[in-house]
């Protein structure tokens, strides 16, 4: 049996801009993962998957070739010619909320990539995983920046700029970042979407967001490896605040942000695609369980928190 894993992420920063050429800073989240196994099976069985967070039990042979397992298993084998698919069982398991702006869909396609690579014995590079993962997030999210799969799969906290050179960053300290799902979802698709049009009916306006969002993003990752927590924490509120300006926002982040910013985070803004999926607080370990607690009071949903400090690796 071949088991392989991948993290969830993230943004900090400078989501939608990062579509449009500019920079954007994400983490990875290496305590929640989602994990591959392969084993062989008897050969009149056939390839058989089984996905328990997405409700899949099925042979490979009855998916749509637009099912981003399937996909992806066939973008795999498209690239290797030299090896072929022969009946195998997949089993996938994820700890990572499924499209709430965690990567689920990247570690995924990640983790199975990374179980293929291996199963077949082949050599593989950060680099090559990312390309490919990549590929596969297009059928999630028509035109990905990039930023999810180079997070997920070089498990490194990145500041990226599409078609630029990978930048990475630490940061140390005691600071936590806490996660509250909002409990409802608006494809990413359409909130870039969104952004997309506004772009061309109001360039303009939207330029000089983008900008913002930018120059937000790379003061606060400053702040963050200088351990300057609460300058972190403000360039989180300039950077929903502007968010907001963009339309990505709505009344329920909203609300979760400023319960959290009530109870004493530092800062904190929606992470993703918006209108629905997560936000994150930064706050101090002394103020972590009364986020917490005041972000579930508040309608919050799945809340986890994990130190920001990039050699840590537990989340609860
Ligand atoms: O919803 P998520 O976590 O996949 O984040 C999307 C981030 C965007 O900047 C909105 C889109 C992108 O491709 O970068």
């Amino acid at each position: 049996m071949i088991s392989a894993s991948a993290p969830g992420k993230v943004i900090l920063f400078g989501e939608h801009a990062v579509v449009h050429g500019y920079k954007a800073a994400a983490i990875p989240l290496p305590a929640i993962r989602a994990t591959s196994s392969i084993g062989n099976r008897y050969y009149s069985l056939g390839t058989h998957i089984v996905a328990p967070m997405i409700d899949l039990d099925a042979d490979y042979a009855d998916l749509a070739d637009s099912h981003p397992l399937k996909f992806t298993i066939d973008l795999f084998y498209a690239r290797h010619p030299h090896v072929a698919l022969s009946p195998i069982t997949i089993s996938i398991e994820s700890q990572i909320p499924i499209s709430s702006g965690m990567g689920s869909g990247a570690a995924v396609t990640a983790s199975l990539l990374r179980s293929l690579f291996q199963f077949h014995k082949i050599d593989f590079s950060p680099q090559i995983l990312s390309e490919l993962v990549h590929e596969v997030e297009k059928i999630h999210h028509g035109t990905p920046s990039g930023i999810d799969n180079t997070v997920v799969c070089f498990e490194q906290p990145v500041i990226f700029k599409k078609n630029q050179p990978l930048q990475t960053f630490s940061i140390t300290g005691e600071a936590i970042l806490v996660i509250a799902n909002s409990g409802h979802t608006t494809p990413t698709h359409e909130t870039v979407a969104y952004v997309r049009q506004k772009l061309v009916d109001q360039p303009q306006t939207v330029t000089s967001i983008f900008t913002a969002i930018e120059e937000t993003c790379l003061e606060g990752v400053q702040a963050l490896q200088s351990s300057n927590f609460p300058f972190a924490g403000m360039s989180m509120r300039k950077n929903h605040q502007l968010l907001r300006d963009l339309g990505v926002s709505d009344p329920v982040l909203d609300r979760l942000v400023d319960t959290a910013i009530k109870a004493g985070a530092w800062g904190a803004k929606l992470s993703g695609g918006g209108r629905g999926g997560i936000i994150i607080a930064l706050c101090s370990p002394e103020k972590e369980d009364f986020v917490g607690s005041s972000l579930e009071n508040a309608g919050g949903v799945q809340i986890m928190t994990t130190p920001i400090a990039t050699d840590h690796g537990s989340i609860n």
